[in-house]
């Protein structure tokens, strides 16, 4: 059996947070995760100020503040603001933090590409040390996965594929169904944020998206996409949330298979979300026998302990200039990229066929 890294790079002197938002992310993820990690958090504004007097109590958050200036006026000078809101709300946000700040923001980084491009501008203009919340790459078992990647155990890359085939309740976040864009806007993204992580920036997009019959207060809830790598690399992701057999038969796994071997990580948070299944890594490496799969037994999973992760790369890159800032505004950019060329590309239709009637 073979050891691979699971943790994370943490600040020298972890610095204190206070959390804009408090909704069912900040309740489920943020702050179990910060508590894990030993993380000071210091207070939480959100304009419905109930839900962020119960979060306080339930995780002893000292401050809970009226409005958005005071949380400004009674953020410490080293602080971290955990910006947790929806996509659309994040333009008003980010202007509004003090020059130099560090801030770590929920994806999506706005609602679409001109969202992105302007406040990574913002960003640029103000000095933030600003990242986007893409935990994922800091799962434990992802951890584990670029790991063996970058050991060169599974040799050269040519098929990475995640496939999700489950119920998501998408009633649990009200804003959605105004959005004009959900399923690769506020899941899937990701997964192409993971897949960037380990094979680079895709040359082009070819996708579809599709409305659920059951869903019409919804946008987009299913997606296939195809990323372009040339010709030596087949990358997938193809989401179905909308799946109505129960647990038995769900499908939550991104599967990298290359030369020398092939893993399959089953991600069990989406599965039953948001109490989740477990996760299950699993790798077979060729040698020169018969090919046999080892299972690894991985502590933490995606929810909550990869947002130690992203949060710690803040506080690192505010306590040290010098280091890296992996889910950076200016990197985040990049996979809203990819999530608007998905949306072109499923509007722009498929190549009609010509069957000669
Ligand atoms: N794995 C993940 O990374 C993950 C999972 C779920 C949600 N999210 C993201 O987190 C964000 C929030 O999701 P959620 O599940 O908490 O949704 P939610 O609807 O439960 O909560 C959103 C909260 O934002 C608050 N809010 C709205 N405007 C605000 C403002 N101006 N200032 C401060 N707070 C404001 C709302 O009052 C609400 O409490 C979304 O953008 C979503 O994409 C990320």
């Amino acid at each position: 059996m073979i050891e691979l890294q699971t943790s994370c790079a943490m600040p020298d002197r972890p610095r204190p947070i206070l959390g804009i938002g408090a909704g069912g992310i900040v309740r489920d993820a943020h702050l179990p995760a910060y508590k894990i990690a030993g993380f000071e958090h210091v207070g939480l504004y959100d304009p419905d100020i109930g839900k962020a007097k119960t979060l306080a109590d339930q995780f002893d958050v000292p401050s809970v503040f009226g409005s958005m200036e005071e949380a400004l006026e009674g953020a410490p000078d080293d602080v971290v603001f955990d910006v947790a809101v929806p996509g659309g709300v994040v333009r008003k946000i980010i202007p509004q933090l003090p020059d130099g700040a560090a801030v770590l923001i929920q994806k999506p980084l706005g609602l679409n590409l001109e969202d992105a491009r302007h406040l990574c501008a913002v960003c640029r203009d103000k000095q933030l040390i600003a990242a986007v919340n893409f935990q994922l790459r800091y799962a434990p078992p992802i951890i584990a996965l670029r790991s063996l990647v970058d050991r060169g155990l599974l040799g050269d890359l040519h098929d990475i594929q995640m496939q999700v085939t489950l119920w998501t309740p998408w009633e649990l976040w009200d804003f959605l169904k105004t959005e004009k864009r959900v399923e690769i806007l506020y899941h899937s993204i990701h997964y192409l944020d993971m897949i960037r992580f380990f094979a680079g920036d895709p040359h082009g997009v070819f996708a579809r998206v599709n409305r659920a019959p059951g869903q019409p207060d919804l946008a987009d809830v299913k997606s296939s996409i195809i990323l372009d790598y040339g010709d030596l690399l087949r990358v997938t992701v193809s989401a179905n949330h909308c799946h109505e057999g129960g647990l038995a038969n769900q499908e939550s796994y991104v599967r990298l298979e290359g030369s020398e071997g092939v893993a399959k990580v089953t991600l069990g948070l989406c599965m039953d979300y948001p109490r989740g299944r477990p996760d299950v890594f699993e790798y077979c490496l060729f040698g020169d026998g018969t090919p046999s799969w080892e299972t690894l037994d991985i502590e933490g999973t995606w929810m909550p302990h990869a947002f130690i992760g992203t949060m710690a790369s803040v506080m690192a890159k505010a306590e040290d200039p010098s280091r890296p800032l992996p889910t950076s505004v200016d990197d985040a950019l990049r996979t809203m990229a990819v999530v608007e060329a998905a949306y072109l590309s499923s509007a722009s239709g498929s190549t009609p066929i010509d069957y000669g009637d």
